[in-house]
């Protein structure tokens, strides 16, 4: 899939982000190497803390459902360019510390990392 493709899958579900508190929309798509995509967005908690990122629900999702293996995750913020959290690389690399990381203002203007870029060294036990 491309990389354009994924990027509007996770534009799709920001309309689902819950944010009562920050109203900063994340949403985020996860392809693995079969093809299939899980979305996921940022859900809020009132005990601020609870609040899981968009990469994170994608991920759980994905690992929940049986599915491992990623391949690109892109990220959409439905205003600005955002780039996953210290606490989302962290929870993506104990997955696919190959991963492609896709972030951009909009669909004409894509930005491509890997995650061993985002999070050198990352940890793994
Ligand atoms: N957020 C994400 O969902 N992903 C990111 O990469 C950065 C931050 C969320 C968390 C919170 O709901 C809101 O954006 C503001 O920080």
């Amino acid at each position: 899939m491309e990389d354009r493709e994924l990027f509007q899958k996770a534009q799709s579900v920001l309309k689902n982000a819950y944010v009562p508190f920050s109203g900063f929309r994340v949403g985020a798509a996860l392809l693995t190497a079969e093809g299939k995509v899980f979305t996921g967005v940022n859900v809020e908690n009132s005990s601020y803390g609870g609040t899981i990122c968009a990469e994170r629900t994608a991920c759980v999702k994905a690992i929940s459902e049986g599915a491992a293996d990623f391949v690109t995750i892109a990220i959409a913020a439905e205003q600005g360019c955002a780039f996953p959290c210290g606490i989302c690389r962290q929870f993506l690399y104990e997955f696919a510390p190959a991963l492609r990381v896709i972030v951009g203002e909009d669909e004409e203007h894509l930005k491509e990392y890997t995650l061993q870029e985002l999070l050198p060294e990352g940890f793994r036990i």
